[in-house]
């Protein structure tokens, strides 16, 4: 059977493999000969397991949103990430790599950055596990994210602005990997997202898979069956999709849809909609689409979303979109901010700017009235209020 989930040499189809310089050679050696054993532990399942109920509060409730159903005329769920402990969901994937970097022997502990989330879940595990932790943040992410800067730093965190490129999230991972090179042998490397080298992508999609583990059983319970008609996700680097489609990746019964961020239109070259702009190339150790000029060098991205403003995409998306197992949106900055305030609006709930692309691309689909629609909210929006209400000014 075809499967769309990594194959034994760390490639998605075409997508994926681990282009590193030679002196992260070991390390990424190293991560790749450990984390399968480790995750598939006994041990490690149920330390996992128990932080992610106790700690983090899943299982994530699977919410039948009414209103929202009816305007878009099928029956609505949201997988409420935007609840778990630190507000999004990537603690599930901080937890799972600061684990396996305890059992590693890692002492230090360095992250990128874009909306800060992934920031503070690494703060977060750091305090928790009594670790230091440096987290790389571009300077244009500093100050439109501030909140979440604040919090890191209560944390106990140290946070580093990063001032080249457009100071956003691909210089803050250029940053973090230049530090990784200069400690490999103390430091761990949590990667937020489903990018980076062969194995990070595959190892955070599968920290992620708890999104839809409890997905099927969710529906189960209220719809009588364990698969819903469509899945929706918006895609930075692609974790919160990769989690959300996890388990039904190889079922094509079950439509994927990923929203990318369209920025201030695809036509407009202020966009970071990379699946549908980019071209082959390598980025950040992995092989897949980045938006590039015609000699290869990588441009800069833009969306009004920290999280999503990357010029690259998780090898995973690349090969859905690639082989068009998935459905892929571009979902502007107005588009999104709309669809934030129909929520808030509808369901009383207020979304991380993220998510709202993912709300944004319900507006482009159409639906039979008995279609049962997931649709991720990868966040909450408490820390996007202002830019809420600066745009609508
Ligand atoms: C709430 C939220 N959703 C989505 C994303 C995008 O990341 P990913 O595509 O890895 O889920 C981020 C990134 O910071 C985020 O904070």
């Amino acid at each position: 059977m075809k499967s769309f989930l990594v194959d034994q040499d760390g490639y998605y189809g075409e997508f994926g493999g681990a282009y590193v310089p030679e002196i992260l050679h070991k390390c990424v050696e190293e991560l790749k000969n450990t984390y399968l054993e480790v995750l598939e532990s006994e041990e490690f399942k149920k330390e996992f397991d128990q932080l992610l109920r106790d700690y983090v509060g899943r299982p994530s409730p699977l919410y039948p949103a009414r209103r929202l159903s009816e305007k878009y005329g099928c029956k609505l769920y949201l997988k409420r990430e935007d609840l778990n402990h630190t507000g999004a969901h990537k603690i599930n994937n901080t937890i799972g790599q600061i684990l396996l970097a305890r059992r590693m022997g890692k002492k230090r502990i360095i992250a990128e950055t874009g909306a800060g989330q992934h920031g503070v879940a690494t703060a977060t595990v750091c305090a928790l596990m009594n670790m230091e932790c440096i987290v790389y943040m571009g300077k244009t992410d500093v100050e439109r994210q501030h909140i979440n800067v604040e919090k890191m730093k209560m944390l106990g965190a140290t946070v580093i602005p990063v001032t080249s490129g457009n100071m956003t999230l691909k210089d803050a991972t250029n940053e973090a990997i230049r530090d990784w090179c200069c400690h490999p042998s103390d430091t761990y490397y949590i990667i937020g997202s489903t990018v980076g080298p062969h194995p990070y992508p595959d190892m955070v999609a599968r920290l992620q898979s708890v999104i839809s583990k409890e997905i099927k059983k969710q529906l189960l319970e209220k719809e009588g069956r364990d698969h819903p008609d469509y899945l929706i996700a918006c895609v930075g680097g692609g974790s919160n999709a990769a989690g959300t489609i996890y388990h039904f990746i190889n079922d094509e019964r079950i439509n994927i849809v990923l929203a990318e961020a369209g920025g201030k239109g695809i036509e407009t070259g202020m966009t970071a909609a990379t699946i549908q702009l980019g071209k082959m190339g390598i980025i950040h150790g992995a092989r897949t689409y980045v938006i590039q000029d015609e000699d290869g060098q990588i441009e800069e991205p833009y969306s009004i979303s920290a999280g999503l403003d990357y010029p690259g995409i998780g090898p995973i998306h690349a090969n859905l979109a690639a082989q068009k197992r998935a459905t892929v949106l571009a979902v502007n900055d107005d588009e999104a901010i709309e669809a934030a305030y129909e929520l808030t609006k509808l369901e009383g709930i207020i979304p991380a700017l993220e998510s709202a692309h993912a709300l944004g691309a319900l507006k482009k689909m159409k639906f039979k009235a008995d279609d049962i629609v997931v649709l991720t909210v990868s966040g909450r929006g408490d820390k996007d209020v202002e830019t809420y209400l600066a745009f609508n000014d």
